[in-house]
């Protein structure tokens, strides 16, 4: 009798996750789940951010002591890697967002876990042994929000990623093009019980923007209320400009997650990569720095960290591997991108995190 191998065993790096995602999926969901908004200028400049960077290497240093460990928040951390929050995984397998928890702690790296999970917050919590974060899509009830930032805690996250950048999607013509809808029975568990929203008319002279949508959106206010309010850290994401960053830190943010939402958002605006240099520049040294967007490889996440990332996020590759073979390609994706971390950093000679700087890049000072 011979065994059949599982399809995710012929990956050998995250493009290739990506590819055979791309058989599994149905068309749509694939579509939505690639796609960046509008022209996806932005989606192509997270990619060509990575690869217009030359690593600088370093030889003959002694590398046995290596290890990617690292303190984020306080926390020891193994590698300086985390899942993002990407919403509905039960679009790639019917095991969810609980097949990614599993999978991220079976190779101990963190998770940040979407408001917008398609199984609950509770459900995903129990199977993760690893940094647990909750990220929270701002609600326009203010009290609403307190009560699903409460439950986080008790449900036992350690910290809350409030996500600024996208109250509303940008263009998605990719999706649109796809005929993208959420497939039937798939929903945000998360907010059953979100008390309705007041009913609204518009006048003509109106927008469905400004005055619809972006009347739910939260403001600077809404943000330090929440960080008072909050009995956890609260990490700002979706930051790209240096004086949002310093205006994050001080109103007590614990850190930002520097990030463009994978160029899906809004489109022409600047890659992670391309701003972080300035914005580690004004908030010192210490202040914790998260970063995303195209992460493809170890030499993206050597790269990140060495402009000034304390570590990274993976969205999509997250969602990739789920469709192509649930925990355990999730588990193998991670492996894959852990070790090639470690072989870059023995070839560029810095065996330990804090060793990675701008030195390590060409041009960069
Ligand atoms: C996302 N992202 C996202 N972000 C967030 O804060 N809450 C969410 O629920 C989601 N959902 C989501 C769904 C899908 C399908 C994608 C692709 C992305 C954005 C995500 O956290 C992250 O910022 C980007 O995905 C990072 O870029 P890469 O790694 O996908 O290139
Ligand atoms: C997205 C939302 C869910 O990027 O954040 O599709």
């Amino acid at each position: 009798m011979t065994q059949q191998t599982p399809a995710f065993q012929s990956a050998l790096n995250l493009a290739d996750y990506q590819r055979l995602a791309k058989e599994a999926l149905p068309h749509s969901i694939y579509e939505y789940v690639y796609g960046g908004g509008a022209d996806e200028i932005t989606l192509q400049q997270n990619r060509s951010a990575f690869d217009n960077l030359s690593i600088w290497p370093r030889v003959l240093n002694d590398v046995t002591k290596g290890t990617t460990a690292t303190k984020i928040l306080g926390q020891a951390w193994r590698t300086p890697i985390m899942l993002a929050p990407v919403a509905f995984q039960k679009m790639a397998h019917e095991d969810g967002e609980i097949a990614a928890a599993r999978a991220a702690s079976a190779l101990d790296i963190g998770m940040m876990v979407s408001t917008l999970s398609s199984q609950s917050m509770e459900e995903v919590s129990e199977q993760l042994s690893t940094p647990k974060w909750f990220q929270l899509y701002w609600q326009l009830d203010r009290d609403y929000n307190l009560a699903l930032i409460r439950r986080a805690q008790k449900a036992g996250y350690q910290a809350i990623v409030v996500t600024v950048d996208s109250a509303i999607h940008g263009i998605r013509n990719r999706a649109q093009r796809a005929k993208f809808e959420l497939p039937e029975g798939i929903e945000a568990v998360n907010l059953k019980d979100r008390p309705p929203l007041p009913s609204k008319a518009f006048t003509p002279d109106q927008s469905i923007v400004f005055q619809g949508m972006m009347s739910e959106a939260p403001t600077w206010e809404d943000i330090e209320w929440l960080i008072k309010e909050s009995l956890l850290p609260v990490i700002i994401k979706g930051v790209l400009h240096p004086a949002d960053a310093l205006k994050a830190q001080r109103i007590g943010a614990q850190g930002i997650v520097v990030s463009n939402h994978g160029g899906r958002t809004l489109d022409t605006v600047p890659s992670a990569m391309d701003v972080i240099p300035a914005i580690r520049k004004l908030v010192g040294e210490d202040y914790t720095l998260l970063l995303d967007g195209g992460i493809q490889r170890g030499t993206d996440v050597f790269k990140a960290l060495a402009l000034g990332a304390n570590a990274v996020l993976l969205g999509r590759p997250q969602f990739y591997a789920l469709a192509v073979g649930g925990a355990p390609a999730v588990a193998h994706m991670l492996r894959i991108l852990r070790e090639e971390l470690e072989v870059t950093m023995a070839l560029a000679g810095t065996p330990c995190i804090a060793d990675i700087n701008s030195e390590c890049l060409l041009n960069r000072d």
